[in-house]
Formats: structure tokens, sequence, C-alpha cells
């Protein structure tokens, strides 16, 4: 089969995120985030690594825009570390933590590449979870405050915004499960967390709007959640699972109101009106699609989650394997048709209220072979991005609204608790040189772009 024709203006891009790229962490009054606080705990990621250099984006960022010039890409999703711009999370602004991202912005714009930020990829400044963190109203209204003075720096030269990306992993690693920072392990008293990142996310789009931003959404990580069997104890655990997992985070967004008003009962403030500040109009809403998820329901001594973590006890489902596709190197089922089923969902539940979406991530780690004579083979990353590419095409031949795809990542990075082994770049890093290889998915996707 071909390669399908994607719709006229089709935006293809990839991504970042600062702390899996930047480095540069104690430079030009940067202030301490709770990824640096994490990192420095013991056992806490995979040998030890940290985001202290990482692929030393902050330096390299020049060669970094050349690298995704020669791409064709028609934008670059990057994060702002809010650490970098308000030091202590709140109150004094950090002129050269701004200055960086001006520059980069600059940098991309004069290589025709769309700037698309992201607010708060995970890196609340350590001042700020030290009271509370997002378990803390108050964290929400820095997080607006902070949205304002990005908004009025960049505004003009920035297209497409997202305040938050994946508050669901935030809330589930960080807050309730505790495999991420701030490394906290509170079940279901975690939501909280959830609800507060959903109202600095709408306190956020009002900052940008009076900014005069425009290209607002989210990103926002969903997939199908499937039950293990067509029992009705195994549906509904699929059910309860979804809710949590997806509608908790897009309801409030999209139709300003929570999917279980049983749940409501564990957050705080004035919930209500909360949700009208969450619900702002979006100009489009993004997707990061990585894979589904099994579950059944609870009883089956399934109390480790599908990477072998541990799980709260008492949850009333339990994830089970999904053992009858091929895994990716991190051991994550490849399933290209659950993105088109992630779209169909979401067009399902919220009809004519979906805006147009945007595919904001999907990728997969591989651990790739050195380059040798400049050359990284990497077959099975384009077989990947192919085969969801196609599947999404399926889901805009339905007459889903898709208007772009970004690939994670643009190039390797720190990949969070698992640090520096997976490999989810179209671009090679050598982590001791910071050399640069284009991988032969780079010029896979180079070629789907110029096409
Ligand atoms: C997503 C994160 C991103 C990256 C990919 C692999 O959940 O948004 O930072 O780590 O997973």
């Amino acid at each position: 089969e071909p390669f399908p024709t994607f719709p006229d203006g089709f935006l293809w891009g990839v991504a970042s995120a600062a702390y899996q790229v930047e480095g540069a962490v104690d430079e030009d009054g940067r202030g301490r985030s709770v990824w640096d606080t994490f990192c420095a705990e013991p056992g806490r990621v995979l040998d030890g690594a940290t985001g202290a250099v990482a692929a030393d984006h902050y330096h390299r960022y020049r060669e970094d825009v050349a690298l995704l010039r020669d791409l064709g890409v028609g934008a670059y999703r990057f994060s702002i570390a809010w650490p970098r711009v308000v030091p202590a999370g709140s109150g004094a602004v950090n002129p050269a933590g701004l200055d960086f991202y001006d520059r980069l912005v600059d940098e991309l714009c004069a290589a025709g590449i769309a700037p698309a930020a992201t607010l708060f990829h995970w890196d609340t400044p350590q001042a700020l979870e030290d009271a509370g963190g997002w378990l803390s109203r108050g964290t929400a209204q820095r997080f607006g405050e902070y949205a304002a003075v990005v908004g009025e720096r960049l505004g003009d030269r920035v297209r497409m915004w997202m305040p938050l990306n994946e508050p669901v992993v935030v809330t589930m690693f960080g807050y309730a499960l505790g495999h991420h920072a701030p490394g906290r392990a509170l079940g279901f008293q975690a939501l909280p967390a959830a609800h507060h990142q959903l109202l600095g996310h709408g306190l956020a789009v009002q900052a940008l709007r009076a900014a005069g931003c425009t290209g607002i959404g989210i990103a926002s990580n969903h997939g199908p959640v499937w039950p293990a069997s067509g029992s009705e104890d195994d549906e509904s655990a699929a059910e309860t699972y979804s809710a949590l997992v997806n509608w908790l985070f897009a309801d409030p967004v999209l139709r300003g109101e929570y999917p279980a008003p049983e749940l409501t009962a564990l957050i705080p403030g004035p919930v209500a009106a909360d949700l009208a500040t969450i619900a702002q109009p979006l100009d489009w809403f993004g997707v990061n699609y990585y894979r589904p998820t099994r579950v059944g329901a609870a009883g089956g001594g399934g109390e480790r989650d599908v990477e072998g973590a541990m799980l709260p006890p008492g949850l009333p489902f339990e994830p089970r394997r999904i053992t009858e596709y091929p895994l990716t190197d991190f051991g994550w089922p490849i399933v290209p048709e659950g993105l088109a089923e992630t779209v169909r969902m979401f067009r399902e539940r919220y009809g004519d209220a979906l805006p147009p979406l945007y595919i904001t991530e999907s990728g997969c780690s591989f651990h790739d072979p050195d380059p040798v004579d400049g050359r990284v083979p990497d077959q099975a990353r384009i077989d990947y991005h192919d085969a969801h590419l196609r599947a999404l095409h399926r889901a805009i031949t339905e007459g889903a609204d898709v208007r772009g795809y970004f690939a994670w990542a643009a190039t390797d990075n720190f990949e969070w608790a698992a640090g520096y082994r997976e490999r989810f770049g179209l671009v090679h890093v050598d982590y001791e040189t910071q050399r640069r290889t284009p991988k032969d998915s780079y010029h896979w996707y180079r070629s789907i772009i110029q096409r």
C-alpha cells in the first residue's frame, strides 16, 4: 500500500521537553525543579541518571534547529522550563531564562518552523513543591501568573500553546504511585493534584488569551482501555479505569464536568466554579498517544502494574498484559489501530463540542545501535510511525478533523525514571560527545513530509 496523502495544511512536527533535553540546570539563574530533587534521590532513576546535561540542548539549540530545518517540519513542540522563568515558582522573573526561549523562538521562526510551546512538562519549581506542589491550590494561581509572563514575551511568535503536558501522568506517577517526581504515593488522595493542574490550565488559558496569544490547546495523554474479557465485571473495571485516565482529564476541559461525581468528593475547593474556569474554549485539543491498556476486575492477584511496579492495594481494577502485539524495546505494545480508536472515542464522546485534534506526541523507544559511518538503521521506528500515520489517516478518512502529528521525539533524551537507556529520537545522541546523528527514521520522516 502506498503511503496515504494527508489533507492540505496537515502539520508535521516533532516534540521535546525542557528537562529531557536542555541540561544546563544550574545556568543563567534557573531554579531547582522537582526533577532535580527526584534524580538526586538514590534508586529513583535508572542508573542514577539525571537531566543535568541531557542532550545539552540549552547550548546546542542552534544545531538542533538546523536539524529540524533540514527535516522540513512545519512545527517544533518544546517546553518552557518554569524554573528558568520564575526560579522560585512565584515572585521574581528571571530575564535570562526568558531570553533563552526568546532566542530559541527566533531561531525557529528564522528557519520557517512554527514554535509550539508547552508551559508545564513536569518540572514544577521545587519551592512550590515544598509548599504542597499540585496538591495545593496556590500552585494553580502561580501557574497562571507564569503563563502571563511567558505569553507577553513570546505571544507574538509562538503559534501553538499547550499549558499542560499529560496531567494524568503527573497525577498518577508523580502523586499517586510515586514513580516520577515528586515521588508521592498517595493513591486516590492524589486527586487534588489532577484538579489543581486542570485549574492551572484554565487560568493559564485565560492569561494567554489576555496576552493576545492564539492557537491554544493542551497535550493530554489518552488511549483505549480494553476490558480483559467480555464479563460485566471486567467491562465495568475498564470503564472505571478509563474514567480515571481519560475522561477525568478531558471532560473538565471539553465539557466543564467530571466524569464520575463520586470523584469530586475527594477534591477540595469550589469545584463547580473551578470547572467553569477549566472549561475555557480551546482552539484545538492535543492527544499524546502511545498505547492502549487492558484492565480487568480486581481480585486476580495483579497487584503490580504492567511495568512491574507495585500498585496501592484496594483498587477496583487491575492492569493485565497485552500480549498479542509486538513490543517496543521499552516493553510497550505497538498498536497503531489504538490511535485511530482513540480519535474515534473522542469524536463519539464529544461530538460537535470537540475542537480540531492534533496528535501532540506518538513515538517508540528502541535501543538503537551506535552510529556506523554516520548511519543509525532503525527500521522498527520507521515502521512504528508509518503504521501510526496510516491508522491516523484512516480516522481522517472517516471524517475526523486531525490537523497534525508530532513525532516524539526530535532527539534522544532523558526518559524520566528510565534514564538514558530508552531512545525515542529521530536523531541519535551520543551522550559522551553530544554528537547528533540523524537516524534512518529521520530521513524517512523527511521524505514523508516532502511528498
Ligand atoms: C510521554 C511524555 C514524554 C515522553 C514520552 C515517551 O508520556 O510526555 O515526555 O517521556 O512519554
